[in-house]
């Protein structure tokens, strides 16, 4: 497999994958020397992971031919104030290329967008590429979900990992947590918090990543957006048949025609292989159009 961008999430997915032993990695960036760099020092700890898996640093896109899967996290990153948003036209340009390069060397592979605004770049991947649309995923829900999990989790003190969540529509600030879906131990937290206290997680989750880049203040968040990318990785190369929230090509489900938005999906070693369809009561379904129209507008700017 390959990664496009070798910055703080391309690096921190690459080590995710060579630690674990999933898969050999190609990283590619076009900074000199940087992605030669990290990889060495990947795979250097490889010994000390107890990992077979090889991992190289490239600027050549003919390194990252015969792919399986292409990550794309290429682009720049939020800064203070920014909305994923603003990064829509530098980030196009970047998306373009990568997928025109990489989809021309490897024809098969499933493309995982992780570059923001990550909806509409998807929807560009997707364009460029030329691939069918089940070959082509967002990375954005997983790790929407796994804030709002880890936000419940704090309120209630109780291990994130009996929490499950859902988070619908776009990777934005309109982004849709599903309090009905998003449970501990199967208990709905609709059973288990006010609605003001949950309305506060929402917010805090729908501004997850604002949050993080105000700390940060030179970039934007790294290890969850890598973990998240990991999983759909795992679940394509191993055909888990994961249910995963993530970016994928609407085409009539939830009522969307020909856009990429964030709903629960299957995923396996065609990529995405089923859109799970749920039945949203009326201000889900609100949220849901309002989030969705919130992507396609931005999809319009770029006319794709
Ligand atoms: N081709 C390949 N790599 C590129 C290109 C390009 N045209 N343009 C920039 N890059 C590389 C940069 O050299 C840099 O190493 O992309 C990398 C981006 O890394 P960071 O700046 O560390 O950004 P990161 O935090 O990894 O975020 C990348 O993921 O989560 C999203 O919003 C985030 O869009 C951003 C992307």
């Amino acid at each position: 497999m390959s990664i496009i961008g070798a910055g703080n999430v391309g690096a921190s997915t690459a080590q995710l994958v060579v630690q674990s032993g999933l898969a050999d990695v190609v990283l590619f960036d076009i900074a000199n020397g940087m992605p030669q760099g990290k990889a060495l020092d990947l795979a250097e700890a490889c010994p000390l992971w107890n990992s077979s898996a090889s991992i190289r640093g490239s600027n050549s896109y003919t390194d990252t031919a015969g792919s399986d899967i292409i990550v794309i996290t290429a682009g720049f990153p939020r800064k203070p104030g920014m909305s994923r948003d603003d990064l829509l036209h530098a980030n196009a340009d970047v998306i373009k290329s990568a997928t025109a390069e990489t989809s021309r060397v490897s024809p098969d592979a499933v493309i995982i967008v992780v570059t923001n605004p990550m909806d509409v770049m998807s929807q560009l991947a997707w364009r460029v590429s030329g691939f069918p649309h089940n070959r082509v995923i967002g990375m954005g829900g997983i790790l929407d979900s796994a804030r709002f999990r880890t936000f419940v989790a704090f309120e209630l003190g109780v291990s994130p990992e009996d929490v499950e969540a859902l988070v619908l529509g776009g990777h934005g600030d309109q982004m849709v947590p599903m309090p009905r879906f998003t449970t501990v131990k199967g208990i709905p937290i609709t059973r288990l918090l006010t609605k003001e206290k949950i309305e506060s997680l929402i917010n805090r989750t729908r501004h997850g990543g604002a949050e993080i880049v105000s700390l940060l203040k030179t970039g934007s968040a790294y290890y969850a957006p890598a973990a998240s990318t990991y999983l759909m990785i795992k679940a394509i190369l191993l055909d888990e048949k994961r249910m995963l929230p993530c970016a994928a090509y609407l085409d009539g489900q939830y009522n969307v025609h020909g856009l990429y938005v964030g709903v629960p999906a299957v995923l396996g070693e065609n990529g995405v292989e089923r859109i799970i369809q749920l039945d949203l009561d009326e201000e889900e379904k609100k949220n849901f159009e309002h989030s969705v129209s919130a992507v396609r507008s931005l999809v319009a700017k770029l006319s794709i």
